[in-house]
Protein backbone atom coordinates (compact mmCIF):
# COMPACT_ATOMS: atom_id res chain seq x y z
CA UNK A 1 0.00 0.00 0.00
CA UNK A 2 2.84 2.51 1.15
CA UNK A 3 4.48 1.66 -2.40
CA UNK A 4 2.31 2.67 -4.70
CA UNK A 5 1.40 5.96 -2.46
CA UNK A 6 4.75 6.89 -2.31
CA UNK A 7 5.40 6.40 -6.28
CA UNK A 8 2.37 8.87 -6.93
CA UNK A 9 3.48 11.13 -4.25
CA UNK A 10 6.73 11.24 -5.62
CA UNK A 11 5.92 10.98 -9.38
CA UNK A 12 3.56 14.01 -8.70
CA UNK A 13 6.58 16.76 -7.29
CA UNK A 14 8.04 15.94 -10.44
CA UNK A 15 5.50 18.01 -12.51
CA UNK A 16 6.30 20.96 -9.38
CA UNK A 17 8.16 24.21 -11.45
CA UNK A 18 10.32 26.83 -10.36
CA UNK A 19 8.50 29.91 -8.88
CA UNK A 20 5.16 28.03 -8.84
CA UNK A 21 2.67 28.61 -5.92
CA UNK A 22 1.61 24.76 -4.67
CA UNK A 23 -1.34 23.66 -3.15
CA UNK A 24 -0.41 21.26 -0.78
CA UNK A 25 -2.93 18.22 0.12
CA UNK A 26 -3.60 16.19 3.43
CA UNK A 27 -2.93 13.08 3.68
CA UNK A 28 -0.55 9.82 3.75
CA UNK A 29 -0.11 10.22 -0.03
CA UNK A 30 0.88 13.77 -0.38
CA UNK A 31 3.49 12.63 2.22
CA UNK A 32 5.37 11.51 -0.10
CA UNK A 33 4.68 14.62 -2.10
CA UNK A 34 5.82 17.19 0.75
CA UNK A 35 8.92 15.05 1.04
CA UNK A 36 10.19 14.97 -2.62
CA UNK A 37 9.92 18.75 -3.02
CA UNK A 38 11.75 19.23 0.39
CA UNK A 39 14.73 17.06 -1.27
CA UNK A 40 14.24 18.93 -4.60
CA UNK A 41 14.43 22.20 -2.64
CA UNK A 42 17.17 20.80 -1.10
CA UNK A 43 19.33 19.35 -4.07
CA UNK A 44 17.86 21.66 -7.45
CA UNK A 45 17.57 25.04 -5.38
CA UNK A 46 13.59 24.74 -6.50
CA UNK A 47 12.06 27.64 -4.96
CA UNK A 48 8.33 27.29 -4.38
CA UNK A 49 5.30 28.49 -2.23
CA UNK A 50 3.18 26.41 -0.53
CA UNK A 51 -0.74 26.58 0.37
CA UNK A 52 -1.56 23.82 2.39
CA UNK A 53 -4.68 22.29 3.59
CA UNK A 54 -4.50 21.17 7.06
CA UNK A 55 -2.47 22.18 9.96
CA UNK A 56 -0.80 19.06 9.72
CA UNK A 57 0.47 19.43 5.74
CA UNK A 58 1.78 22.63 7.21
CA UNK A 59 3.54 21.11 9.79
CA UNK A 60 4.86 18.66 7.60
CA UNK A 61 5.96 21.37 4.85
CA UNK A 62 7.97 23.48 7.22
CA UNK A 63 9.87 20.37 8.45
CA UNK A 64 10.80 19.54 4.79
CA UNK A 65 11.64 22.68 3.86
CA UNK A 66 9.03 24.30 1.93
CA UNK A 67 8.01 27.85 2.58
CA UNK A 68 4.51 28.43 3.40
CA UNK A 69 2.02 31.71 2.39
CA UNK A 70 -1.44 32.66 3.02
CA UNK A 71 -3.61 34.03 0.37
CA UNK A 72 -3.11 37.14 0.83
CA UNK A 73 0.34 36.97 -0.48
CA UNK A 74 -0.43 35.29 -3.56
CA UNK A 75 -3.06 35.31 -6.08
CA UNK A 76 -3.93 32.23 -7.91
CA UNK A 77 -2.10 29.00 -7.26
CA UNK A 78 -0.09 27.14 -10.04
CA UNK A 79 -0.89 23.56 -9.51
CA UNK A 80 -2.34 21.42 -6.01
CA UNK A 81 -1.40 18.18 -5.43
CA UNK A 82 -4.05 16.30 -3.44
CA UNK A 83 -5.05 12.38 -2.92
CA UNK A 84 -8.40 11.28 -2.47
CA UNK A 85 -10.67 8.44 -0.92
CA UNK A 86 -12.39 7.66 -4.27
CA UNK A 87 -11.93 8.56 -8.24
CA UNK A 88 -14.09 7.43 -10.73
CA UNK A 89 -13.73 7.42 -14.47
CA UNK A 90 -15.26 11.14 -14.67
CA UNK A 91 -12.54 12.20 -12.48
CA UNK A 92 -15.26 12.99 -9.45
CA UNK A 93 -14.06 11.71 -6.15
CA UNK A 94 -15.08 11.35 -2.64
CA UNK A 95 -12.16 13.45 -0.15
CA UNK A 96 -12.53 14.20 3.47
CA UNK A 97 -11.26 10.70 4.76
CA UNK A 98 -8.63 12.79 6.21
CA UNK A 99 -11.21 15.48 7.51
CA UNK A 100 -9.35 18.17 5.87
CA UNK A 101 -12.46 18.38 2.60
CA UNK A 102 -13.31 22.01 3.48
CA UNK A 103 -10.03 23.54 2.89
CA UNK A 104 -9.27 21.14 0.31
CA UNK A 105 -11.87 22.04 -1.90
CA UNK A 106 -11.10 25.97 -1.59
CA UNK A 107 -7.72 25.36 -2.50
CA UNK A 108 -8.73 23.05 -5.65
CA UNK A 109 -11.34 25.59 -6.90
CA UNK A 110 -8.40 28.30 -6.38
CA UNK A 111 -6.00 26.32 -8.79
CA UNK A 112 -5.00 25.94 -12.54
CA UNK A 113 -4.36 22.71 -12.53
CA UNK A 114 -5.33 20.16 -9.78
CA UNK A 115 -3.43 16.24 -9.98
CA UNK A 116 -4.39 13.86 -7.97
CA UNK A 117 -2.33 11.28 -6.55
CA UNK A 118 -3.90 7.85 -5.54
CA UNK A 119 -3.34 4.10 -5.37
CA UNK A 120 -5.09 1.73 -7.79
CA UNK A 121 -7.60 0.47 -4.57
CA UNK A 122 -9.11 4.28 -5.06
CA UNK A 123 -10.09 4.36 -8.56
CA UNK A 124 -13.87 2.63 -8.67
CA UNK A 125 -17.21 2.54 -10.98
CA UNK A 126 -19.18 4.42 -8.64
CA UNK A 127 -18.79 6.62 -5.78
CA UNK A 128 -19.75 5.34 -2.36
CA UNK A 129 -19.97 2.03 -2.65
CA UNK A 130 -16.88 1.69 -0.49
CA UNK A 131 -16.15 4.95 0.84
CA UNK A 132 -18.63 6.65 3.24
CA UNK A 133 -19.06 10.66 2.12
CA UNK A 134 -17.56 12.79 4.43
CA UNK A 135 -19.72 15.80 5.19
CA UNK A 136 -18.89 18.63 7.62
CA UNK A 137 -21.48 20.82 9.25
CA UNK A 138 -21.40 23.49 12.56
CA UNK A 139 -21.87 21.21 15.67
CA UNK A 140 -24.25 23.98 16.20
CA UNK A 141 -26.64 21.93 13.64
CA UNK A 142 -26.10 18.33 14.41
CA UNK A 143 -29.29 17.40 14.83
CA UNK A 144 -31.11 19.37 11.59
CA UNK A 145 -28.59 18.26 9.40
CA UNK A 146 -28.04 14.50 10.49
CA UNK A 147 -32.00 14.54 9.47
CA UNK A 148 -31.40 15.99 6.15
CA UNK A 149 -28.50 13.67 5.47
CA UNK A 150 -31.40 10.96 6.56
CA UNK A 151 -33.90 12.45 3.83
CA UNK A 152 -31.52 12.33 1.09
CA UNK A 153 -31.39 8.26 1.81
CA UNK A 154 -27.69 8.51 3.61
CA UNK A 155 -26.91 6.18 6.56
CA UNK A 156 -24.99 8.91 8.88
CA UNK A 157 -22.24 8.31 11.41
CA UNK A 158 -21.18 11.05 13.65
CA UNK A 159 -17.26 10.68 13.00
CA UNK A 160 -15.07 10.18 16.39
CA UNK A 161 -12.49 11.89 17.70
CA UNK A 162 -9.35 9.21 18.98
CA UNK A 163 -10.85 9.78 22.68
CA UNK A 164 -14.30 8.76 21.30
CA UNK A 165 -15.28 12.39 21.81
CA UNK A 166 -17.10 13.67 18.31
CA UNK A 167 -14.06 14.72 16.10
CA UNK A 168 -12.99 18.27 15.43
CA UNK A 169 -12.33 19.45 11.94
CA UNK A 170 -9.40 22.37 11.62
CA UNK A 171 -12.44 24.38 11.13
CA UNK A 172 -13.68 23.80 14.47
CA UNK A 173 -16.72 21.88 12.79
CA UNK A 174 -17.69 18.30 13.06
CA UNK A 175 -18.38 15.73 10.39
CA UNK A 176 -20.86 12.74 9.36
CA UNK A 177 -20.18 9.65 7.66
CA UNK A 178 -22.51 8.94 5.13
CA UNK A 179 -22.55 5.78 3.80
CA UNK A 180 -25.12 5.34 0.57
CA UNK A 181 -27.00 1.56 -0.18
CA UNK A 182 -25.67 0.86 -3.60
CA UNK A 183 -23.73 4.24 -4.24
CA UNK A 184 -23.92 7.30 -4.93
CA UNK A 185 -26.33 7.30 -8.20
CA UNK A 186 -26.59 10.92 -8.76
CA UNK A 187 -23.63 12.78 -7.57
CA UNK A 188 -23.85 16.80 -9.30
CA UNK A 189 -27.81 16.01 -7.79
CA UNK A 190 -26.96 15.31 -4.35
CA UNK A 191 -23.98 18.06 -4.28
CA UNK A 192 -26.82 20.53 -5.24
CA UNK A 193 -28.79 19.70 -2.52
CA UNK A 194 -25.89 19.14 0.40
CA UNK A 195 -24.63 22.66 -0.65
CA UNK A 196 -28.05 23.85 0.11
CA UNK A 197 -28.72 22.54 3.21
CA UNK A 198 -28.21 25.27 6.14
CA UNK A 199 -25.31 23.82 8.74
CA UNK A 200 -23.82 22.41 6.17
CA UNK A 201 -20.48 23.70 5.97
CA UNK A 202 -19.02 21.63 2.83
CA UNK A 203 -19.23 17.62 1.42
CA UNK A 204 -16.39 15.72 -0.02
CA UNK A 205 -18.15 15.54 -3.44
CA UNK A 206 -15.29 16.93 -5.80
CA UNK A 207 -16.79 17.29 -8.86
CA UNK A 208 -15.17 18.84 -11.92
CA UNK A 209 -11.92 19.85 -9.75
CA UNK A 210 -9.18 17.37 -11.20
CA UNK A 211 -7.40 17.45 -14.04
CA UNK A 212 -4.78 14.93 -13.71
CA UNK A 213 -4.87 11.63 -12.41
CA UNK A 214 -1.29 9.69 -11.04
CA UNK A 215 -2.07 6.01 -9.92
CA UNK A 216 0.88 4.54 -8.25
CA UNK A 217 1.58 0.86 -8.26
CA UNK A 218 2.96 -1.32 -5.79
CA UNK A 219 5.64 -2.45 -7.86
CA UNK A 220 6.94 1.22 -7.64
CA UNK A 221 6.11 2.30 -10.78
CA UNK A 222 3.15 5.34 -11.40
CA UNK A 223 1.17 6.08 -14.64
CA UNK A 224 -0.11 9.35 -15.51
CA UNK A 225 -3.84 9.80 -16.55
CA UNK A 226 -4.84 13.20 -18.07
CA UNK A 227 -8.72 13.89 -18.23
CA UNK A 228 -10.16 14.17 -21.14
CA UNK A 229 -10.87 17.65 -22.55
CA UNK A 230 -9.50 19.27 -19.56
CA UNK A 231 -6.81 22.31 -19.50
CA UNK A 232 -7.03 23.07 -16.21
CA UNK A 233 -8.91 26.60 -15.32
C1 LIG B 1 -8.11 14.42 3.44
O1 LIG B 1 -9.20 14.98 4.04
C2 LIG B 1 -8.53 13.56 2.30
O2 LIG B 1 -9.30 14.19 1.35
C3 LIG B 1 -7.32 12.90 1.68
O3 LIG B 1 -6.88 13.59 0.56
C4 LIG B 1 -7.68 11.53 1.33
O4 LIG B 1 -8.28 10.95 2.47
C5 LIG B 1 -6.49 10.70 0.88
O5 LIG B 1 -5.73 10.33 1.97
P1 LIG B 1 -4.58 9.27 1.86
O6 LIG B 1 -3.58 9.79 0.89
O7 LIG B 1 -4.03 9.21 3.27
O8 LIG B 1 -5.17 7.96 1.45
Amino acid sequence: MSASKRAAGRAAAERVQNGMVVGLGTGSTVFFTLERLGERITDEGLSISGIPTSLDTATKARAFGIPIVGFEEVGQIDLTIDGADEIDGDYSMIKGGGGALLREKVVASLSKQVVIIVGLDKVVETLGVSFPLPVEYVPFARTPVKRALLALGAEPTLRAGAGGEAYLTDNGNEIFDCAFEGGIADAEALALALAGTPGIVEHGLFLGLADHLVIGHEDGTAEERSKVGSSGR
